[in-house]
């Protein structure tokens, strides 16, 4: 997830768009890069790293007057945060910025002669735009064959010599916004850079592309030109940040739909799965695997640990990274040593990867930052591409953790042929829907909010599940934690009756997870125990359980992983609304950091 800005103007374009891209930090900070033209004179400043590094880098540059300006800030996905990889990208006249993915970047990279300087997807856009550009003279034709030949996600500003006080535009997948006011045109990834400068305001939708020039922008729907519906523009920067979210991490659970299609893109095909940051030679003689975490991405990789057990039949453990530092634990050279983290920066996690490291084990790390700590010292890194996520209670990283995890465990499947091929396209068709279950619906997110209001007192909660619904229970109850401060434990359901069923009284809460195509039967017996006991049942299911005091309908997915998806986002929403009747700061709840650097 990246953050992109346009200009076309005469008021300080170095202003507009380094203050544009401030605004859109929250989108990512590898590396930011801009470009001016003004006549045919074409000037370009990239830095990596935070942005006062772009803005030192041009102190002395005070383009006057009028020009077009298009500016990028980055979360890298393909190649390393480096000065080569940052934005704008350059042809040999014209420049681009992009936010998203480019599927099919390989395949149209081979059929450019052009010389390549980066490892990103990007870099084909301006390429093909000036081969294009080559055969059909006219750069609007140029522009559409361009956008035309591309797959994967993008919202796109393109600048040119061949038509100097132009931008091109294309959105699809990725947002982007154009606003105006008066001969000033503006684009942004969001409103928040638009405050102060657009007076109104025009939301591309998929497939929309144009050109602007000074007071004009000409609009196109596919083949056809449209009118922009402007609207006026919201005023509250912190509100646009936050999407019009009450708070990052609401806004965060609602993103989650979106960010899983940059998980998969380039990985999840019809029919299998590829990662092209692993290869045979890298998993050859691997014979189990050990999982290594903290807190929620430790319950990613929990759950990781039962896909691929389930799909690839290959042993795997999973263990708490402060716990795994000091058991002086075995490791084997056949073994491929797996760390998780959003951050990349997590101590305990960092010292646990150097310990499988010195032991001569191969390395993966899933990480959502890269150039994180974790990510330079790992052999490989799968980067889960959540965009930032700004919520100290991690939602988005954990769903895209657990999805790459899923994918990691069919693609050991199809190395070790432990599925057959049409259980392989099966996964990939279940996998394919899990946008649609991890959809926020208004309906279901109301239902939880009003319900959450019997929830706030109690002697604690209990959160159930069995198999991988076992440790969603787990990051159920960490959220509910983390942001209300009440007290939660997640248990086995099958363990109740091991002691912890002593508990159980009307004012102990169990939130029970109890999937329709995973041992539901053996839930419900588990939660039928409970309820005999008077404890207070709040179950998730997709079939009616009359023994609840409260009942959460989920849908009725084919597949166990959707039925996981679309309960975690339920776990999220429960949590937060509960934490929000209670007054407490979702986003930066007490005692808590994002990133816990210290041991
Ligand atoms: C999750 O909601 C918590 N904020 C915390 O448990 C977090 O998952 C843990 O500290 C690990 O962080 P990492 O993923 O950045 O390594």
């Amino acid at each position: 997830m990246c953050g992109i800005v346009g200009y076309i103007g005469s008021n300080n374009i170095k202003d507009f768009l380094l203050e544009g891209l401030k605004e859109l930090e929250y989108r990512g900070y590898d590396s930011a890069g801009i470009a001016v033209l003004q006549d045919s004179e074409l000037s370009i400043f990239k830095a990596v790293g935070k942005l006062e590094n772009l803005v030192r880098k041009t102190k002395d540059f005070h383009p006057q007057g009028f020009g077009v300006g298009i500016g990028h800030t980055r979360w890298a996905t393909h190649g390393k945060p480096t000065e080569l990889n940052a934005h704008p990208h350059m042809g040999e006249f014209s420049y681009v910025v992009h936010n998203g993915i480019i599927e099919n970047y390989k395949e149209i990279k081979k059929e450019l002669d052009a010389k390549f300087v980066s490892q990103t997807d990007t870099e084909v856009i301006v390429h093909l735009f000036e081969k294009n550009l080559e055969e059909l003279q006219e750069p609007q034709k140029a522009f559409k064959a361009t956008i035309d030949a591309l797959k994967g996600a993008y919202a796109i500003l393109l600048i040119t010599k061949a038509a100097p006080g132009k931008i091109f535009f294309a959105k699809h997948g990725s947002p982007l916004i154009v606003g105006r006011n008066g001969e000033e045109i503006y684009f942004a990834s969001s409103d928040a850079p638009l405050i102060g400068h657009a007076k109104e305001v025009h939301y591309l939708e998929d497939g929309q592309w144009g050109v602007a020039k000074a007071g004009s922008v000409r609009l196109f729907q596919d083949d056809e030109e449209i009118t922009p519906e402007y609207k006026p523009l919201t005023l509250n920067k912190e509100l646009a940040q936050k999407g019009g979210y009450r708070f990052f991490m609401e806004k965060e659970i609602y993103e989650q739909s979106d960010v899983i299609t940059e998980t998969m893109m380039g990985r999840l095909q019809e029919d299998h799965i590829e990662f092209e940051e692993l290869d045979e030679d890298f998993i050859q003689g691997i014979n189990q695997i050990k999982i290594c975490a903290c807190g929620t991405s430790y319950h990613a990789g929990l759950s990781g640990a039962y896909l691929l057990e389930k799909l690839a039949r290959i042993p795997v453990t999973c263990e708490i990274a402060s716990e795994f530092r000091y058991k002086d634990p075995v490791l084997t050279s056949d073994t491929l040593f797996i760390v998780i983290s959003q951050s990349g920066e997590t101590a305990d996690t960092l010292e646990a990867l150097k310990m499988a490291k010195n032991a001569g084990l191969k390395t993966l790390s899933i990480c959502n930052v890269d150039n994180s700590s974790i990510v330079r010292l790992a052999d490989r890194t799968i980067l889960t591409r959540a965009g930032i996520e700004k919520g100290v209670a991690s939602t988005k990283a954990f769903t895209t953790q657990v999805m790459v995890l899923w994918m990691l465990a069919l693609y050991f499947a199809q190395l070790r042929q432990t599925l057959a091929s049409e259980a392989v396209v099966a996964e990939c068709k279940a996998m394919a829907h899990t946008p649609a279950a991890l959809k926020v619906h208004s309906s279901m997110h109301e239902r939880i909010r009003r319900l959450s209001k019997r929830y706030l007192h109690g002697h604690g909660f209990f959160f159930i599940g069995r198999d991988i619904f076992f440790p969603l229970a787990l990051e159920g109850a960490l959220k509910l934690k983390e942001i209300s401060y009440l007290h939660a434990e997640g248990y086995p359901a099958g363990e109740m009756k091991h002691g912890p069923i002593a508990l159980a009284d009307p004012e102990l809460f169990t939130i029970a997870l109890m999937p329709r195509h995973l041992l539901y039967d053996k839930i419900k017996s588990n939660v039928e125990e409970l309820s005999a006991r008077d404890s207070t049942i709040c179950a998730i299911s997709p079939v009616e359980f009359e023994l609840a005091d409260d009942f959460i309908k989920t849908a009725s997915y084919e597949h166990f992983m959707l039925e996981y998806y679309e309960m975690a986002v339920v776990l999220q929403l429960l949590a937060m609304e509960i934490a929000i009747r209670l007054g407490n700061d979702v986003d930066m709840p007490r005692n808590l950091a994002k990133s816990v650097t210290v041991e």
